[in-house]
């Protein structure tokens, strides 16, 4: 079986890596010398009409600009382009997956959320075989797939997060090397806990009634930390929705 990515830049790349393992590849970008794994290579999308399947990770704007009508007519296409809805998708093929995901796909340990439309139930059965190499699959309707851009977006956020504790650690006199390493377990760790027990019981457990880590909530809350994360997320699906 032969698997087309085409815009393979940093998602395509990730998606590219896990199934290299499994399945042949044909990678697509516009400079092919940029790819660093072994696969086949192009520079020309229509080499993806070639393939079983076709993978779409390019930009919405280069989709819209270079993709033609019916260009993968016969083909099942897999996109994972943000705010590029299953009717914009189906001018280019009748059998359509709409998905959404991480770069955790990498180490096949993102969400996969996504949505078929034309495809047979042994064509679905396939593509689930392919999705479930990139993570956990969970099948939702299009505009469940639509906001879960934001949980993509939301990698970002935590990296910041992870930054901050970070700096705090060093504002305190930690070195940096060591506060990336402490930052690190903790979300390790915290992700562990709230997996066992879920958010609430894990701040119970760890928030001793008028001890330090109340404080530190108390501050949080005066911050409206949480607040602005949720602002963030929001803003993020709006602007996707938009695109
Ligand atoms: N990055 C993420 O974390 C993430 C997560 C979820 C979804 N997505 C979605 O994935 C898509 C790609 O995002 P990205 O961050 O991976 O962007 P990216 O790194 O810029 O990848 C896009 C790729 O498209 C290629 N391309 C552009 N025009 C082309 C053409 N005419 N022919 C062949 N290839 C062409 C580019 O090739 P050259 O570089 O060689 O020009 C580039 O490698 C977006 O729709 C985004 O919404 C991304």
């Amino acid at each position: 079986m032969k698997i087309a990515i085409v815009g393979c830049g940093k998602l395509g790349s990730a998606i590219a890596k896990i199934l290299t393992k499994e399945y042949e590849i044909l990678a697509i970008r516009r400079d092919p010398s940029k790819i660093e794994f072994e696969c086949e290579k192009s520079s020309d999308v229509s080499d993806a009409k070639k393939c079983d399947f076709i993978i779409l990770t390019l930009k919405p704007q280069d989709f819209r600009k270079i993709i033609k009508k019916d260009e993968f007519k016969d083909k099942i296409v897999i996109s994972f382009m943000a705010g590029v809805s299953v009717e914009e998708l189906k001018k280019v093929s009748k059998k359509v997956v709409r998905a959404m995901t991480t770069l955790a796909v990498e180490y096949g340990e993102s969400f996969v959320t996504f949505y078929c439309d034309g495809l047979s139930p042994d064509e679905e059965e396939l593509i689930i075989k392919i999705l479930k190499k990139l993570g956990e699959p969970i099948r939702a309707e299009e505009e469940i797939v639509d906001v879960s851009t934001a949980f993509a977006s939301s990698i970002a956020f935590i990296s910041e997060l992870i930054e901050a504790l970070i700096f705090a650690g060093v504002r305190q006199g930690i070195k940096r090397d060591i506060a990336e390493k402490l930052s690190i377990l903790t979300f390790h760790s915290c992700l562990k806990l709230v997996e066992k027990y879920g958010c609430k019981e894990v701040v119970d457990k760890v928030a001793t009634p008028a001890g330090a880590t109340v404080e530190g909530l108390a501050k949080l809350m005066e911050c409206k930390a949480a607040w602005c994360l949720q602002e963030a997320f929001c803003s993020a699906a709006k602007k996707f929705k938009k695109s």
